[in-house]
């Protein structure tokens, strides 16, 4: 975890005095935890290792100012790389965005052939900054289902990145956690059906193998913008002891403040995982 040195507070927008106790907060944190420890801890004071986002608000912030859709979309791929770069100054090293679920595919056939092309152009036009980093991407979900430009440049980068471990950006397309487990329940029933296992084999760690990225641990915080509170079929497996954060602001206008926020309210949350203070 890379330790964030130099945060310009002019540019995020927020008071020195907060982005110094959030600075305190990632060199204790950087200092006294083992990953172990870390995912035991209470919580508090600790900068989340994985955060999940449900990037919701694109179509509302495009209405609101009399845009087509695709302009809140297009305004939602400038805070996708905001919220990159913020991780990397705060130190969270995975990053699982919901990008394209699997229900998403009866939206107009318009505004999907346009959100396809923005993620390709995320694909090739941001390729180097994940080099420059060493963050290496991940796609979960119905790859298949996607249309083939969009499978070629992500496996096309996928590969590219393969070898880096500098933070992992996760891209939920054609995404769905129902789908998720029953793959999971399908793979695990077929070698249980060819003797490979027994039924009694069957636990959660099993089943957390046969999900779509099996090496990627459980997001520490979950957040949803745009004042929805659903989960709308995201990580159901893996959120099961994760922090929730709600906010009213649209995608769009999520950016590095925002997320530091996000991260802020994070430390100041008591992770028991079922047991007492
Ligand atoms: C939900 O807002 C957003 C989506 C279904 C698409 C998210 C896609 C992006 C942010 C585009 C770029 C992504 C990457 C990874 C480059 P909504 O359209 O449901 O908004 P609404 O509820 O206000 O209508």
């Amino acid at each position: 975890m890379s330790v964030p040195f130099g945060v310009d507070t002019g540019r995020l927008g927020v008071q020195k005095s907060q982005v110094n106790y959030f600075l305190q907060l990632v060199r204790k944190e950087n200092n006294a935890m083992t990953d172990e420890k870390r995912q035991k801890d209470s919580g508090t004071n600790a900068v989340p290792r994985h955060v999940a986002i449900i990037m919701d608000g694109n179509g509302r912030w495009a209405r609101k100012r009399g845009l087509p859709r695709l302009k809140g979309h297009e305004q939602g791929g400038e805070s996708v790389r905001a919220v990159l770069r913020a991780c990397r100054k705060t130190g969270v090293k995975y990053l699982t965005l919901y990008a394209f679920s699997v229900e998403n595919w009866i939206r107009p056939k318009s505004e999907i052939s346009g959100l396809m092309s923005l993620l390709v152009r995320f694909l090739k036009q941001d390729e180097h900054e994940l080099h420059e980093n060493k963050v290496r991407l991940h796609v979960i979900g119905k790859m298949e289902d996607l249309p083939k430009a969009v499978q070629k440049e992500a496996l096309r980068v996928i590969r590219a990145t393969e070898g880096y471990d500098g933070g992992h950006l996760i891209l939920a397309l054609s995404y769905g956690g129902r789908a998720e487990i029953a793959g999971a329940a399908r793979q695990i029933a077929g070698k249980v059906k060819s003797g490979e296992i027994k039924p009694d084999d069957v636990d959660e760690k099993m089943v957390a193998r046969h999900l779509y990225a099996p090496g990627i641990p459980d997001p520490d915080l979950l957040i949803r913008t745009s004042g929805e509170m659903r989960v709308s079929n995201f990580l159901l497996w893996q959120i099961s002891y994760s922090e929730f954060y709600f906010t009213d602001v649209l995608w769009p206008d999520f950016r590095e403040k925002e997320f530091i926020e996000a991260i802020e309210e994070y430390g100041r949350r008591s992770r028991r995982f079922g047991d007492i203070e």
